[in-house]
């Protein structure tokens, strides 16, 4: 029996199991499963299995349009706190040694190429001092974070941002759910001064857009500096005033 036919079982065995925590609504663990088997049918080189278990997961997944967006260096003091920041690292790609990027999953940060010094840290207890940051950023990491947990992030993120502190967001509006669909998905193209990348964000069902994020600022006395919304993404700048 040849070696690939081997990885192919291997890969219809994570399918199967994926399915299982999908009906289960287990879907951390179904993505988990999903990005091994992606990660041997990369491996193996097969095109034929990439592309079935992209058929798998659109199964499940709903997605929207492509989206864009254009980032320059954030012109800040001090260290940058990047909230989520595994996956791309879209901020530390940006600001380089100037990020302290935190992330939940060890995993993530060890897949993450940027010059960051990445810690594995939960965003809803955060283990630095009061007033350590001039600027703090989630760059599409909240939409990963479970609603009954923002409120807390918020928390925290104010409390380690100095006076005056800057607190950025860049996230999408994610709707009502719409049929059956368990996950959300948004393929983001960004631009940077050096770089473009193109990056698959997809997480659990959860309904957020701007106006919630703006009413969490104003229950943790954010100051609203500058908004906008393009297309289906949307920025929100805060500030702490004491
Ligand atoms: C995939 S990233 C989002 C995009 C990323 N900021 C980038 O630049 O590409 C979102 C991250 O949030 C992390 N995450 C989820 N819950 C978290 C929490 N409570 N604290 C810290 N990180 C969390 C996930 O592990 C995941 O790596």
């Amino acid at each position: 029996m040849s070696s690939l036919s081997g990885e192919e079982r291997k890969i219809k065995k994570l399918l199967k199991a994926a399915e299982l925590d999908i009906e289960a609504d287990n879907l951390k663990e179904a993505g988990e499963k999903i990005h091994q088997a992606i990660q041997i049918a990369k491996n193996i080189g097969n095109e034929e299995l990439l592309n079935q278990i992209m058929e798998f997961i659109q199964e499940f997944t709903y997605s929207i349009e492509p989206q864009s967006i254009e980032l320059n260096p954030i012109e800040t003091d001090g260290f940058i706190l990047d909230i989520g920041g595994g996956g791309q690292g879209i901020i530390g790609k940006l600001n380089d040694k100037q990020v302290v990027a935190i992330d939940k999953s060890e995993r993530e940060l060890e897949e993450t190429k940027n010059e960051a010094l990445k810690v594995v840290m939960d965003a809803t207890d955060l283990k630095f001092l009061p007033e350590s940051f001039d600027t703090c950023t989630s760059f599409f990491s909240l939409m990963y974070i479970p609603r009954n947990k923002h409120l807390k992030v918020f928390e925290e993120v104010h409390r380690v941002l100095k006076d005056r502190g800057k607190f950025l967001i860049w996230d999408v509006k994610i709707p009502k759910r719409i049929g059956d669909y368990k996950a959300f998905m948004i393929h983001l193209r960004v631009r940077l001064p050096h770089d473009e990348i193109e990056a698959g964000y997809g997480v659990k069902w959860q309904k957020q857009n701007i106006e919630y994020f703006k009413e969490l600022a104003k229950k943790t006395k954010f100051k609203i500096k500058n908004e906008w919304i393009k297309d289906e993404i949307f920025y929100l700048e805060m500030s702490k005033e004491e």
